[in-house]
């Protein structure tokens, strides 16, 4: 399959990267910056998975940005199976909302619900082109989001965080929703809480464990049995 995930210098993302080239797919992995300290890891897999793996810049914050990345890949006429909307930040971590500094939050929706909205807006006629070119099953978009946008499970602090994939979860219905007879999967997936920068050191779950887990659901073409497409990383249904 062919593979496009945001946010794949580090992290879930670059893990994400990892298991897909393992598994024999290819892989185009977006990024921020292409500055050599920052694309390292992948320079590497690139080396070691010739013609697997494509570096494409993109921020998600910015539209055109986004737009010239849709091009890049239509120029590889390669096209896409899938979308792993992956790319987020988390600030404003401890604050009380009488401290909250309402800019950090905008840039919160920005990349988090913001970033996906744009991808998909520019990249849905890559996936359609692969459709429409041949035959193709298990095409998907998947929203990496997290537990804390569900509903049931509001605490108070991570204000711009929780919002922010609540709304994610949203875009994840609408497009359920609109691509229902393109039959192209649209699922939330709470990754676990994982070693990385954002989950930090006494996270119990490698971000290799959920890529390949993620990696599983897509294979098998989940179909959604439940009411939301909000899952965690093995398939089981998120509380909304
Ligand atoms: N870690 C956890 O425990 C946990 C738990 C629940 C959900 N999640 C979710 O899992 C996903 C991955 O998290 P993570 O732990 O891997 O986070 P991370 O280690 O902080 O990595 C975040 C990634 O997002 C990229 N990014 C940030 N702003 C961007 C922008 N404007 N344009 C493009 N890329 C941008 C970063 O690129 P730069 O290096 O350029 O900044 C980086 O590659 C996120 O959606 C997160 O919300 C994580």
């Amino acid at each position: 399959m062919k593979v496009f995930v945001t946010g794949a210098n580090r992290g879930l993302g670059l893990s994400l990267v990892k298991s897909g080239l393992e598994r024999g797919h290819i892989i185009f992995a977006a990024v921020r910056s292409l500055a050599d300290k920052q694309i390292d890891d992948l320079q590497q897999l690139k080396d070691k998975y010739e013609g697997q793996l494509r570096i494409i810049h993109m921020d998600v914050t910015n539209e055109k940005s986004v737009e010239h990345a849709a091009e890049a890949v239509k120029l590889t006429d390669q096209y896409l199976d899938v979308i792993i909307n992956n790319a987020a930040i988390l600030n404003e971590r401890d604050k009380t909302i009488e401290e909250l500094d309402i800019h950090a939050c905008l840039q919160a929706f920005d990349v988090n619900t913001l970033g996906p909205l744009r991808v998909v807006k520019h990249f849905l006629p890559v996936l359609r082109m692969e459709r429409q070119r041949k035959k193709v099953n298990n095409q998907a978009i998947i929203n990496i989001s997290s537990e804390a946008g569900s509903l049931s499970n509001a605490y108070s602090g991570d204000y711009p965080y929780g919002m922010t994939k609540v709304a994610l979860n949203m875009l994840t219905e609408k497009l359920k929703v609109y691509l229902k007879d393109d039959q192209i999967n649209v699922i939330s997936i709470h990754p676990g809480w994982m070693k990385t920068d954002m989950g930090g050191n006494n996270a119990p779950k490698l971000p290799k464990d959920t890529a390949d887990n993620i990696f599983a659901i897509i294979e098998n073409g989940l179909e959604i049995e439940q009411r939301f497409a909000f899952l965690d990383d093995t398939g089981n249904p998120m509380d909304i």
